[in-house]
């Protein structure tokens, strides 16, 4: 009698356990089939880079079948491999943090914003795993390039009215952002920094946009007040720019473009190291354009004029690597090709 109770009592349970596996199934495969659906691609990756799970969307991307893929590494699959990928895994396994990160797959030519996250197992809080969410962000970035070219158009455009309002500093802009990127390039400077240059050669006198024509125009010497105002065109062109997300990053230079290597220069009287790398270029840039050009109160300089006034500045006004490596340039580009022996 005994064992028929137990008997039945197993039977029931069993049943239970029947139904606990099934609804864990169940479960399962409605995550699954949710992961699917994802527009996002979705995997997972354990310790030795191998794909542990891949949805739809990633295999459609990659153009391969499930079975091509699971259980194979991602540097097997990929070759040549994405180097930064692997050392980002490698961070999240050991920091256990997330790291978000933008990139470009170049054969599919989109953008995508990866998501790499840490898969701890319930018991003992390891990471096992990580998890990557990768989403196709081409639209949204084309969206904010062609905002930021039409951002950058209307600010090109009140450069080029500051720099019409005097006819002496007409193409000055181009000028100097040619002079200051054949002096980054022989610098080795990194392409962000090519990038930076570029445009805050465009911009750097936005600021006089403030400053009133009488001032602009002046033929004599600037009396000291009105020095005091001119001065100020490189903080306020900074300010202006702050304010705009994408171009943050060149405030400082705009900002400390007319500082000195022996501090003696504006607004906050920098230093050597303390003054970017950009704006030391900028500076000496800025300067042999304005020894070139004819101004209002005095005719271009000489050659032999202009180098001497480089060579002086080198050490007081100018970073001395940064003079030598513009002499080399003036020469090796012709910048002054009516002097002998450059
Ligand atoms: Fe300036």
């Amino acid at each position: 009698m005994n064992n028929k109770k137990d008997y039945t009592e197993l039977i029931k349970e069993l049943d239970k356990y029947k139904l606990k596996v099934k609804k864990l199934k169940e479960n399962e495969e409605r995550i699954f089939s949710m992961l699917d659906a994802s527009r996002d691609s979705i995997y997972l990756i354990d310790r030795d880079y191998r794909y542990v799970f891949v949805n739809n969307e990633l295999l459609s991307r990659l153009g391969l079948t499930r079975k091509q893929v699971l259980g194979k590494t991602f540097v097997e699959l990929h070759a040549p491999y994405e180097k930064e990928f692997v050392e980002m895994v490698d961070q999240v396994f050991k920091t256990g943090k997330s790291i978000k990160q933008e990139h470009m797959s170049k054969r599919l030519n989109k953008w995508f914003l990866r998501t790499i996250s840490p898969v701890k197992n319930c018991n003992e809080g390891k990471t096992t795993e990580v998890v990557v969410v990768s989403k196709d962000i081409t639209e949204i970035k084309r969206a904010e390039d062609a905002l930021k070219s039409v951002y950058m158009g209307t600010i090109k455009t009140l450069a080029r009215i500051i720099e019409s309002r005097d006819n002496y500093t007409k193409g000055h802009s181009d000028r100097v952002t040619k002079y200051a990127l054949l002096i980054a390039k022989d610098l080795h400077l990194s392409e962000n920094e090519m990038k930076t240059i570029k445009t805050a050669c465009q911009l750097h006198d936005i600021g006089k946009i403030g400053i009133p024509d009488y001032i602009l125009r002046k033929t004599g010497k600037l009396s000291s007040e009105e020095w005091e105002k001119m001065k100020k065109h490189s903080s306020k062109g900074a300010e202006m720019l702050s304010n705009l997300d994408f171009l943050n990053e060149i405030a400082p230079v705009i900002k400390y473009h007319h500082e000195r290597y022996d501090g003696k220069g504006y607004p906050d009287g920098l230093s050597g190291e303390e003054i970017p790398i950009e704006a030391r270029i900028i500076a000496i840039a800025d300067a042999f354009d304005a020894m070139t050009s004819e101004r209002s109160y005095r005719g271009a300089l000489s050659s032999e004029k202009i180098i001497e006034e480089l060579v002086k500045g080198a050490g007081s006004q100018f970073f001395p690597e940064i003079v030598d490596i513009f002499l080399q340039v003036i020469k090796k580009h012709k910048l002054l090709p009516e002097l002998p022996g450059l």
